[in-house]
């Protein structure tokens, strides 16, 4: 029998989550834990090169590690922790500074993008990779699944554990990257890309009532009752299809095509569909929220088992690189 794969991936938390990323990142991230073994991590010390609200930082943390956790993600047989927990990647990010030329970060897109818009620029957005490197090196990792927007940053941390892989012999594996080349786009209520800054979002969690007002307000065209309507392709389809069985779509689309259906009707199903998917995430996730140190529990274990895999890789990089252990 072949061994499961280890994968990893870090999980930046910014505020509300919204369907759009439950859909496009949650849920197909979700579905790598029947055959891999899943490494997730909440990175807050990540979060820190950006957000300097602290109070914004802790409960982004805990918002985003109950929702993974309500949405599926199976703590007994895989590995969710808070980046912060294991603080040891912060020395062996240090070990994979001192291995790469300054010049090289520079060239990072994100560094890139915040001089050329005027933006104070702290150091650890400069070293924002070299963390990310370790985070990866750190757990022995095989694969690394991002989208187009990461592929730098692996390509980054496979240079660094190269870099210090030539220096010092095989002590780094590199892991391969995993590019998930369409990143699906869900559509907000506007038809734009759902997206915080377009605020045109449906929050995964809000109360049952709201996630009504929500949908119901979402944009369609201005065909009267009578006349038929075409489901696929629009803003109203799109969402219907993740959240429905391919009859259910077929059904809608084919009583929307007779005419005599309105839109408002067709929401009506539409949240009818997230709502049996989204409810029970809801009362877990509610549940989480609201018992702190049951939350804390599990992320405790989450960072004890992540350590048992770093402590081991941490001391084979301190002693090839010539520290001197300390008994
Ligand atoms: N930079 C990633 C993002 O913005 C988050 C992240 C941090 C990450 N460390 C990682 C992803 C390690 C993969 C592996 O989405």
């Amino acid at each position: 029998m072949t061994q499961r794969k280890r994968l990893l991936t870090g999980i930046t938390a910014t505020g509300q989550i919204h369907l759009g990323n439950y859909l496009a990142v949650i849920r197909p991230a979700l579905e790598f834990q029947s055959d891999a073994e899943c490494l997730y991590f909440i990175a807050d010390l990540h979060a820190l090169t950006k957000n300097k609200n602290a109070e914004q930082v802790r409960s982004n943390t805990l918002d985003v590690l109950a929702t993974w956790i309500a949405a599926g993600f199976d703590y007994e047989r895989h590995t969710l922790w808070i980046q912060s927990h294991v603080p040891q990647v912060t020395e062996l990010s240090w070990y994979l500074s001192c291995c790469i030329g300054v010049g090289h970060l520079e060239k990072g897109h994100a560094y890139k993008d915040a001089i050329a818009t005027g933006k104070e620029v702290n150091h650890g957005l400069l070293a924002y990779p070299v963390l990310m490197a370790a985070d990866i090196l750190l757990y022995d990792v095989d694969v690394v699944p991002v989208g187009k927007d990461q592929k730098q940053h692996i390509e980054f941390c496979r240079d660094m554990a190269g870099s210090l892989n030539s220096l010092y012999g095989e002590v780094l594996k590199l892991p391969e990257i995993h590019l998930e080349e369409e990143v699906m786009v869900i559509p907000g209520l506007d038809g734009r890309k759902m997206s915080k800054s377009y605020d045109n979002t449906i929050p995964l969690f809000c109360k049952r009532e709201e996630l009504r007002k929500k949908v119901m307000s979402l944009k369609t065209d201005s065909l009267p009752l009578e006349a038929p309507k075409e489901l696929r392709g629009t803003l109203l389809g799109i969402l219907f299809g993740c959240f429905s069985t391919k009859e259910e779509f077929e059904d809608l689309e084919r009583r929307l095509a007779q005419g005599g259906m309105g839109w408002g009707h067709a929401k009506d199903e539409l949240f009818q569909a997230i709502e049996r998917e989204v409810a029970p995430l809801r009362e877990r996730y509610e549940e989480l929220r609201r018992d702190e140190e049951k939350l804390m529990q599990i992320a405790r274990e989450g960072a004890e088992r992540a350590r048992s895999i770093a402590l081991p890789v941490l001391s084979r990089v301190r002693r090839a690189v010539g520290l001197v252990e300390a008994v």
